[in-house]
């Protein structure tokens, strides 16, 4: 299978900058929700009390304050991101959490770590913003111990993920595209088969790949898409006037109330788990 296009990695750093204070100011709001995304992510890098785990491009945290919980007063979670203004949220909230990850600024690229250190590899949502994702699943796989698993989360197809799909049409609508802050980075990874690819390109041995679909059901009539918004297109969205933000608003609200189905509106969404095994 061919594998998708390198992405500009000047611009993802230039966008995970301008976008972190949002992503700080939604984590706390958002992280039930997160953790039903990080529960499988961990089943399937195998993650048990007691493990050391590294977690890729953990942004504000995810999953990585889960899999400090996972691991337990035993074990050991380093969260990492290529960006430090992204681990600033991270940081925030660990202050809270027992036990708690430590957190370190590193390129998924060029890992700061020895050979074979850690007992599981977790990444969600993040590979697909790499330039060279195949060499950032090989130095994963150098830091795994021997038998040590990996899990990355991706997005599935834009189609598929329905507060995306509604909220970059929108956007794109009114605002017009972007060189920085556009979504199709995102689905990367969507093709099934491709993060299979990757993986085995990168030597894993084992590498496959299964689908999550869930079906989230907002109550019909609340912002559902703000956390979404600010999280992806905050930076776009910032210098509107109150008038335009409003207007945004609106044309969001009507293009979900369109998809209600009496009192909710039903989200699909659909995610991509990625795994592999360092022989
Ligand atoms: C969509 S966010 C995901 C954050 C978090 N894992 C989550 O699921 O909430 C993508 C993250 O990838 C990080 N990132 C992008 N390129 C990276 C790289 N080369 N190495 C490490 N992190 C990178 C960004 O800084 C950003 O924090």
């Amino acid at each position: 299978m061919t594998l998708p296009p390198p992405v500009d990695g000047s611009a993802e750093r230039t966008r995970w900058s301008a976008a972190a204070g949002h992503w700080d100011r939604w984590a706390d709001p958002m992280a039930e929700l997160a953790d039903k995304l990080n529960r499988p992510l961990l089943d399937a890098a195998g993650a048990a009390p007691g493990h050391r785990i590294l977690d890729l491009a953990s942004g504000a945290g995810e999953p990585a304050l889960s899999a400090a919980r996972r691991a337990g007063p035993d074990g050991l979670v380093v969260g990492t991101d290529l960006v430090p203004a992204m681990l600033a949220g991270a940081v925030r909230r660990a202050a809270d959490a027992t036990p708690a990850p430590a957190f370190l600024a590193a390129d998924m690229l060029h890992l700061p770590f020895p050979d074979g250190l850690f007992d599981a590899v977790t990444c969600r949502f993040g590979l697909m913003f790499v330039p060279d994702a195949v060499g950032a699943l090989a130095e994963a796989r150098r830091v795994l111990k021997p038998g040590g698993r990996l899990a990355m989360m991706v997005w599935g197809p834009r189609a598929d993920n329905a507060l995306f799909d509604l909220v970059g049409t929108v956007v794109e609508e009114r605002l017009g595209p972007d060189p920085v802050h556009r979504l199709d980075a995102l689905f990367r990874f969507a093709a099934p088969g491709s993060l299979t690819a990757a993986l085995e390109r990168a030597g894993f041995a084992d590498a496959g790949e299964t689908a999550l679909t869930p079906v989230r059901r907002a109550p019909r009539g609340q912002p559902v898409w703000q956390a979404t918004l600010a999280m992806t297109f905050g930076p776009r969205i910032a210098p509107l006037t109150e008038v335009e933000r409003a207007a945004l608003d609106a044309a969001l609200a009507d293009r979900f109330t369109a998809r209600a189905e009496g009192d909710t509106v039903p989200l699909p969404a659909h995610v991509r788990i990625g795994t592999g095994r360092r022989e």
